[in-house]
């Protein structure tokens, strides 16, 4: 993957997004389209995963058919509300290793605190692909990717439902090697560090809090 920045712009993907940012659909509708939608984000960030061929028999002759190579890869969400994305990836790629990094945002600093960290091992062989519905600041995508980085990943890709141009930007000044894939570019942050026009708490609408 080359492109620093991937917007999805698949109608079925922007269909489902505005159902989501629409403040009266309800908490079991927003879980099951950020499943739907998680699927075909998946779809995209996966595309150019490395393949190689192994030879089976069909019923009617041997062939080298293409499979995935290398290790299984890793999705590691960012609590909590990655693991909102990561049900709707482990649908399409049942055998990934998964991992947890818990930060929580300081609401003055805005600034990252990590209150937890469970990782896959030899993240240095594999795809890590990193989920988190929200790149707001980008200091939480920011300081996930340091401590993956320092648990040996090497080939990180990050898949958020929306970002904004501050945290593409942030992103691509600490770790410009890890592409974004993403749903929507929104407009902007406010001054409370929410996305605008975005679609409030990520985390309060798939789980019913607030
Ligand atoms: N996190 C959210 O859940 N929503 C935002 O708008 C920004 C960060």
């Amino acid at each position: 993957m080359t492109e620093h920045l991937t917007v999805v712009d698949h109608p079925l993907v922007q269909h489902k997004l505005t159902l989501m940012r629409d403040k009266d659909t309800s908490t079991a509708v927003f879980r099951q389209l950020l499943r739907e939608i998680s699927q075909l984000l998946a779809y995209e960030v996966t595309r150019e995963l490395p393949m190689t061929t192994k030879s089976i028999e069909t019923p009617m002759c041997q062939m080298d058919a293409p499979v995935l190579k290398g290790r299984k890869l890793a999705l590691v969400s960012i609590l909590r509300a990655g693991n909102g994305l990561l049900d709707g990836l482990l649908d399409l790629i049942p055998s990934a290793r998964v991992g947890f990094v818990g930060l929580y945002r300081d609401e003055e600093t805005l600034q990252p605190v990590q209150y937890y960290c469970k990782l896959p091992e030899n993240l240095e062989d594999r795809l890590v692909i990193v989920v988190d519905p929200m790149l707001a600041t980008g200091n939480s995508s920011v300081a996930a990717i340091d401590l993956l980085k320092a648990s040996g990943a090497k080939n990180i890709r990050f898949l958020c439902l929306l970002a904004t141009p501050e945290g593409v930007a942030r992103m691509h000044e600490a770790h410009p090697d890890v592409p974004i894939v993403t749903a929507s570019l929104d407009k902007c942050l406010n001054d409370k560090g929410y996305i605008v026009p975005g679609l409030g708490d990520a985390g309060d609408r798939m789980f019913g809090t607030k």
